[in-house]
């Protein structure tokens, strides 16, 4: 009896070592920004195409469908992991004042950074709708940490990644039937027109406490299996025209975390997820991948023309051999790959001027 409960008194001291041996994540707080790829629950309860509550989604998440756009995990998810994290970070929909303290997702699908863009899929939250989400939990964490000071403090310390654009492209510039932006600008002044408007959005976000923000470039998106599959000319080859006015936005978009480096604090950094996939496509074997055509693991390519995977529709098989999952979004497994890449840079030209985890050192 005795030795018993020594050897569980033992087993209980072992267990709370081990706790406290698991690391505390390397910054107190983690604020995400962005659309689809890194939405986790915000576009859930409002109307929209742009959802993606329901199997086959998450597939391959502890969670089931929580609005991941995916399998299973989120780059942001990957990079949360990576910070030390134990949780992934929630979406805003719904948190507790605790969760406000570590972090919160504000994402919402089908957003952009111009206000109408996405809006023939129906309702979303855009970036300027995020930011004023953010301030809203900005004055909650005043009232829970006691005074402004604290909670700029606290914010100066957190890590922030913003993924806008894609749908400035795709859901505006690049569907003239019902966007008039490819009538009235260049590709050229169009990327102007969008980075002022992010520059003066992200002023917004620095002037609320944000200090280590890491800018997500906007991807491939002319090799998308929707893209490939209606605007191809042979279904393989990239669309050229819409990759092109992606890398004028990527290019302008650096010179924009140069500027805001030059701001009290400021250590802003870019994160070449295009340049990452260019890298997947040319030796996706080196990523274990096998798929990178336009068939995703469901929606187009197995079932031509449609967007989403449909509700209860059966995925392939080998979900960690495909690039896309759907026919906009990556698997988890590429996921995983961008988000690694971004947390510890594989290349110099992974990221600009550092990576994730020196920007949590900062
Ligand atoms: C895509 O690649 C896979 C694997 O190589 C192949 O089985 C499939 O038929 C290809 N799909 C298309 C649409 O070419």
């Amino acid at each position: 009896m005795e030795r018993a409960s020594s050897w569980l008194l033992q087993l209980l001291l072992f267990l709370a070592a081990i706790r406290l041996a698991r690391a505390a994540p390397q910054v107190p707080c983690y604020f995400v920004f962005g659309d689809s790829l890194v939405d986790n629950g915000n576009n859930n309860d409002i109307v929209s195409l742009a959802r993606a509550n329901y199997p086959p989604y998450g597939i391959d998440f502890e969670g089931g469908a929580t609005g991941r756009f995916s399998n299973g995990l989120t780059t942001v998810d990957a990079i949360s992991r990576l910070l030390g994290f134990d949780n992934y970070i929630p979406a805003y929909a719904g948190a507790t004042n605790d969760q406000l303290l570590t972090g919160v997702n504000f994402a919402s699908a089908a957003a952009g950074i111009r206000d109408e863009t996405g809006q023939q899929l129906g309702a979303r939250i855009s970036f300027g709708g995020q930011l004023q989400n953010y301030q809203s939990a900005v004055q909650q964490l005043v009232s829970i940490l006691g005074d402004e000071d604290s909670a700029t403090n606290h914010l100066s310390q957190c890590i922030f990644t913003v993924g806008m654009g894609s749908n400035d492209y795709l859901n505006n510039y690049f569907m003239p039937a019902i966007y008039p932006t490819s009538q009235q600008y260049t590709q050229e002044q169009y990327a102007d027109v969008l980075l002022d408007q992010y520059s003066q959005q992200l002023r917004t976000l620095y002037n609320n406490g944000a200090r280590k923000v890491a800018l997500m470039g906007v991807g491939q998106v002319g090799c998308s299996p929707n893209e490939l599959a209606q605007q191809s000319t042979n279904g393989v080859t990239c669309v050229e025209r819409i990759n092109s006015a992606i890398q004028i936005f990527n290019r302008r978009l650096v010179g924009l975390v140069d500027e805001f480096n030059t701001l009290p604090g400021a250590h802003f950094t870019y994160i070449n997820t295009y340049g990452i996939f260019e890298d997947i496509l040319r030796a996706p074997g080196a990523h274990g991948l096998k798929v990178t055509n336009r068939s995703g693991c469901c929606g187009v390519g197995r079932n031509n023309g449609q967007v989403t995977c449909l509700p209860f529709q059966t995925p392939c098989a080998n979900r960690n051999e495909y690039l896309f999952w759907d026919a906009f979004h990556p698997t988890e497994a590429a996921n995983v790959v961008v988000g690694r890449r971004a947390y510890s840079a594989a290349t110099p030209s992974d990221v600009h001027p550092v990576d994730l985890r020196t920007l949590a050192q900062r």
